[in-house]
């Protein structure tokens, strides 16, 4: 069968790489891709949302299953794109509807679907210009720190966490203003949790799932988890805290409840459901819920799934994941990622990578990267991803901190102290 991924970061590698190896792919095709799944599958020069050509390209290449990266295709509506045209009506494509996308799309969506299905979460108001007094109130009877989040996507940037009740007022009116532009036309204030997040991961056909490996990932650009929001700058699985009964617990409280909910409901959805977590004493709470799968835990988790991807997501497109069984590595698997110099502000691009090849104890998934005049040259913030198995987290770290070191580029940086906090 032809696969057309689509996406560009290391996720979308991750995904290739591990697609690449199914038996049942005949060609892989990564739209657009990026200088690392070329060399897994075929790039085709078309972008993650353009429908059209999208399927335009899937009619001309026979593809059957189309396996979607990124959220913005999904919250756009790709799903129903497909379902949608006679045309394309047959192709398998693996994420959700766009009504079932607006998990991850609104974040006042996602709390009204738990409000419904009793799933623990952090309490909550959703505030628009025709409330917002209501909402003043509610942070004032609120103990710091106050939690902002634009409800709709925000490339990451639309979650504010202040201090200072003034600060956070204020916030509240320039959002509502169009800080974010139309995504925070509502915003979503919420009681802060404190704890230690993870990342668990679910493959649904709408009825049934299959639980991936989890992973945790580490967001900040310093060391300790300091500094500025990143996409991610490193990923371990598993996850020490995440105990036969931690998961139990996730299983239980939020993973069922989730599905039935979208089952009850009637929201199709066959595709990755990424349940963001905090565990506040031991209880697991829903942070966020998104519609695809997580950068740069992907990188890990695709290393300790063992079972033949294609036919997991052959399982999730036909209803039959009740009969698919996990298959983990018992290994460790970790990811670091290496990044631009000024990542997550102002950075430049275009800067000769080498070394890729003196790499042999990791894999190297590439993330913002591009083929220019016969050279892999960085072209984002995130650059690479270095993943590595290791018995132990230990020795799984050690080996993709010793690649970080063999790959260059000018203003290279990566955390070294990934998987830092967990024993
Ligand atoms: P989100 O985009 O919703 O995942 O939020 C981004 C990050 O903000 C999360 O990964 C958490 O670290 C933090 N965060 C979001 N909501 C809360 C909350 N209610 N309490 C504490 N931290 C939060
Ligand atoms: N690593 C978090 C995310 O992909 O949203």
């Amino acid at each position: 069968m032809n696969i057309l991924l689509l996406g560009s970061g290391g996720r979308e590698h991750a995904l290739a790489w591990k697609i690449a190896q199914s038996k049942k792919v005949d060609t892989l095709f990564i739209a657009p891709g990026n200088a690392g799944t070329a060399n897994v599958g075929k790039n085709v020069n078309i972008k993650a949302d353009d429908f059209e050509a999208i399927g335009k390209f899937a009619i001309e290449n026979n593809v059957k299953m189309v396996v979607v990266g990124p959220e913005d295709p999904l919250v756009k509506g790709i799903y129903d794109y497909f379902k949608d045209n006679k045309e394309l009506c047959d192709i398998t494509v693996i994420g959700p509807s766009k009504f079932g996308a607006q998990m991850e799309g609104s974040k006042d969506f996602a709390k009204q679907f738990m409000m419904r299905h009793n799933i623990p979460t952090a309490k909550y108001l959703s505030v628009n210009s025709s409330n917002l007094e209501e909402g003043k109130a509610f942070l004032k009877s609120m103990k710091a720190p106050y939690v902002l989040k634009a409800d709709g996507l925000a490339a990451g940037k639309g979650v504010l966490i202040i201090d200072n009740l003034d600060e956070a007022l204020k916030e509240l009116d320039e959002m509502l203003g169009g800080k974010f532009g139309a995504s925070s036309a509502t915003v979503v204030l919420e009681e802060f949790l404190s704890g230690i997040e993870c990342s668990v991961f679910v493959l649904t056909d709408g009825k049934d799932y299959a639980i991936l490996p989890e992973a945790k990932d580490y967001k900040r650009i310093g060391e300790g988890d300091k500094g500025l929001n990143t996409g991610g700058m490193g990923s371990v699985s598993p996850v020490s805290f995440v105990t036969k009964e931690f998961m139990e617990k996730i299983e239980n409280r939020i993973i069922k409840p989730t599905i039935d909910g979208l089952y009850t409901e009637n929201i199709v959805y066959k595709g990755f459901v990424f349940f963001g977590l905090i565990n506040v004493d031991g209880d697991p709470y829903v942070i966020e819920y998104n519609a695809r799968m997580g950068d740069p835990e992907t990188e890990s988790v695709m290393l300790r799934l063992k079972n033949d991807i294609v036919e997991l997501f052959e399982a999730t497109a036909n209803s039959t994941l009740k009969n698919c069984k996990i298959e983990k590595d018992p290994r460790y698997a970790v990811t670091v990622m290496l990044v631009s110099g000024g990542y997550p502000e102002a950075y430049q691009k275009g800067k000769v990578i080498s070394g890729t090849d003196k790499v042999t104890e990791s894999v190297v998934f590439h993330a913002g990267t591009a083929l220019k005049d016969g050279q892999t040259v960085t072209s984002g913030g995130r650059v690479i991803a270095v993943s590595s198995y290791g018995e132990n987290k230990e020795s799984a770290l050690k080996k993709s901190f010793e690649a970080a070191k063999l790959i260059d580029f000018e203003g290279k940086y990566f955390r070294r102290d990934i998987g830092f906090d967990l024993n």
